[in-house]
């Protein structure tokens, strides 16, 4: 006879396989066509150790997608592995139809994937208009039209653009690493926590930025702690655990679902 703290446990990991191959079969049915698909990933940084644990994903031209989860759940690790910076162990990434897998980051560049890794994202010594040189170093003719595009959704770059980016404050310097990931005009944004580390305000003014930049027409797959806030603004959502979706919804049926309230939204960062 197994002991109640073991059937407990058993019947927690049941529910989560059920809920695991529910998110794969929304998953199959729902991603054909899609602008960025990701099928049955698995990635590590060790050899041996998968991070994520056949992962799906996929987001639509014009949609914005959230991915939230608990800490060390593999969400930085699925951004850096659509990004060419993870080892891929078996599983597909896609873009527009076409495989991209492993492909390196410059190339997913100019294939119009753009990346916001979640810290160390702007060139401190150089200044604001460098550091968004350095995002169309391929292409530096384009510089004057990208810059007025960046500056119209960020004024404050446009008026500061001799700035150093070490001097500015938080908020500021993700705006710079935003516009740097811009400015070769991607089809689909990665932004990884982009909100984390900012004042209440200043959360606020991300997401309405990144809102605004969806509205331009650009895709958006969003890493997020800040899990209300983000299913509020989203499209359609993502809950990762373990490497793997455990959900998958709209935004606010997701926000809404009592599991997903129970086991995610409870713990993680209340907006
Ligand atoms: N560069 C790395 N080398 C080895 N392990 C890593 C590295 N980066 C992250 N990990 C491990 O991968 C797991 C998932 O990390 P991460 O993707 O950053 O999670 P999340 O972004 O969901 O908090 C964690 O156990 C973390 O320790
Ligand atoms: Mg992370």
């Amino acid at each position: 006879m197994s002991s109640p703290l073991g059937r407990a446990k058993a019947e927690a990991e049941t529910s989560r396989e059920q809920a695991y191959a529910a998110a794969r079969e929304a998953h199959l049915s729902a991603a054909e066509g899609a602008l960025v698909r990701v099928d049955d990933l698995f990635a590590g940084y060790l050899p041996g150790v998968n991070i994520l644990n056949g992962c799906d994903l996929h987001c639509a031209e014009g949609e914005l997608v959230g991915i939230i989860g608990p800490n060390g759940a593999g969400k930085s690790t699925l951004l850096k592995s659509m990004f060419g910076l993870v080892n891929i162990r078996s599983g597909t990434v896609t873009l527009r139809g076409e495989e991209i897998t492993g492909n390196k980051a410059h190339q997913l560049v100019k294939m119009g994937v753009g990346y916001v890794p979640q810290v160390n994202n702007v060139f401190p010594r150089l200044t604001i208009e460098e550091n968004l040189q350095m995002g169309l170093y391929h292409d530096p003719k384009r510089f004057d039209e990208r810059f007025d595009y960046v500056a119209e959704l960020f004024p404050a770059l446009g008026t500061r653009r001799k700035q150093r980016a070490g001097s500015l404050s938080g908020g500021e310097r993700q705006m710079v690493a935003m516009g740097r990931a811009l400015m070769p005009s991607p089809s689909v944004l990665l932004l990884d926590e982009p909100s984390a580390g900012l004042s209440p305000a200043l959360q606020d003014e991300v997401f309405i930025r990144c809102r605004q930049i969806n509205a331009t027409g650009v895709s958006i797959i969003m890493v997020e702690q800040n899990a209300r806030r983000c299913l509020q603004i989203c499209d359609r959502g993502y809950v990762l655990d373990q490497g793997r979706n455990a959900y998958t919804a709209s935004g606010a049926d997701l926000m809404n679902d009592p599991k997903v309230i129970e086991l995610y939204l409870g713990t993680l960062a209340k907006a």
